[in-house]
């Protein structure tokens, strides 16, 4: 019988197929290399080894594209007499990756569940349930998933770091700044190149408004996760940008998405990053010349396979197609959220209860249709986090709903949420900027 480096039952006729399983999993752990070509070298070693052909399918799964999808689904069918010989918990995990694969996100996060509970250790299974409840926006489950398993983890079992990074991201999500600070430094301690833990404070940073110590943050530890084979540098990038932000840096914030996020319009999960960025720019007056023509190509060639496969991924394209001025594409996108909102997967109901509505209102904003635009992003903005993403990716949307409402001349509107903002993030010089502008005038006031 042989054994993972943390302890778990795996089922392998060729031994020497566990080195290139664990590289892939440190690859998977850090964003750093190829995961997934390291789980094809575990595989032409031995092609029985059923929990890498899992494992494949589930990295596959966590770049939430269509085309992804069916590269999983392949995967579990080409080793399904493997899986089907293998351990109850392999078998689960395949059965997670097919779930996610039809659609079904909070199915296949049960069934990852189901082996934590059995199977605290099993680093696979707690990442992609973490990165399931990140797209649903599911900030509970962020910080306790971690929390249940916690107790089997310490320092003597390889990975701990990164169990810690996820805490910390978790424990910010649910707005507990301080614990989330420390456990995302605690990680840093063990593990200098754990990304998602520099993320987590960075987001900590973000949400408290610290703006020159998040600069600082991420500009220091540059060569942690800036390095060319991190695939989470591009989103960790974005963030310094939205701290240049914050200081109304426009140049610098313009050099981040010139020099990084650009060329990075490959997968969805960058071009979220990179289009959120040049709107952020666009809403604080910035000249984006004309930046938004790749990033819309990037989309409308993406738009027939993946459009209508996640809610938060085509909200992202609306807002490149509205800033192009993309009319065809917005029309075939909305066929495609029409469908989406009555399929029976996990992106339906995101796409019904906001999706459309965030998709119409990036239309009216980019129309210049403004106080039509405030009143669809304050209907979806409370609710927004069901479709996923980050409360710091989410402020994109109060943004536009402040910024929409001070275009359309409801400053009481705007200050109203801007007021918000400035509450819980008092430091922020963009939240004074913007109460600035929208501030009622003392006859509207009165
Ligand atoms: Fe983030």
């Amino acid at each position: 019988m042989q054994h993972d480096a943390r302890g778990l039952v795996v089922t392998i006729r060729n031994d020497s197929a566990l080195e290139p399983f664990e590289r892939a999993i440190r690859a998977f752990q850090t964003y750093r290399g190829d995961p997934l070509a390291a789980l094809d070298e575990a595989l032409s070693r031995d092609p029985d080894f059923a929990a890498a052909a899992a494992t494949k399918a589930l990295v596959l799964m966590t770049l939430f594209e269509r085309r992804f999808a069916d590269d999983a689904l392949a995967v579990l069918d080409r080793h399904a007499a493997a899986l089907a010989r293998a351990t109850p918990r392999e078998q689960a995990l395949g059965a997670a990756a097919a779930l996610m694969a039809r659609g079904q996100w909070q199915a296949g996060a049960r069934e990852l569940e189901a082996i934590l509970v059995e199977h605290p250790r099993d680093a696979v299974a707690l990442q992609v349930a973490h990165l399931i409840d990140f797209v649903r926006g599911d900030a509970l489950n962020l910080r306790n998933r971690l929390s249940r398993v916690l107790p089997h983890w310490s320092r003597e079992v390889p990975g701990y770091a990164y169990v810690l990074g996820m805490h910390a991201f978790g424990l910010e999500e649910c707005n507990q700044y301080p614990q989330a600070e420390d456990a995302g430094r605690s990680a840093l301690e063990i593990s200098r190149d754990d990304c998602w833990a520099v993320h987590a404070v960075a987001h900590v940073m973000e949400m408290q408004g610290r703006v020159d110590e998040g600069m600082a943050w991420l500009e220091d530890r540059r060569a942690d996760w800036a390095t060319p084979d991190n695939g989470f540098a591009y989103h960790n990038a974005w963030h310094l940008a939205l701290f240049h932000l914050d200081r109304d840096d426009h140049a610098a914030a313009l050099a981040i998405h010139d020099e990084v996020l650009a060329g990075a319009t490959e997968l969805a999960l960058t071009r979220v990053d990179g289009t959120a960025l040049l709107w952020r720019l666009r809403l604080q007056g910035a000249e984006v010349g004309d930046r938004f023509v790749p990033i819309a190509d990037a989309w409308e060639s993406a738009l027939d396979r993946e459009g209508g496969f996640y809610a938060f991924n085509d909200f992202h394209a609306a807002l490149a197609f509205a800033a192009a001025g993309r009319q065809a594409p917005l029309e075939r996108l909305r066929d495609r959220l029409r469908e989406a909102a009555l399929s029976a997967g996990d992106n339906g109901p995101m796409t019904r209860e906001v999706g459309l509505e965030a998709c119409e209102a990036a239309v009216d904003f980019a129309a210049g249709r403004f106080g039509e635009a405030a009143r669809r992003l304050a209907s979806v903005r409370d609710g927004a986090s069901r479709f996923g993403g980050s409360h710091a990716q989410r402020d994109l949307l109060t943004l536009m709903l402040v910024e929409a409402a001070t275009r359309a001349g409801e400053r009481r509107l705007a200050a109203h949420y801007v007021a918000e903002r400035l509450i819980h993030k008092p430091a922020s010089a963009l939240g004074h900027r913007l109460l600035a502008r929208a501030q009622p005038s003392e006859r509207k006031a009165a």
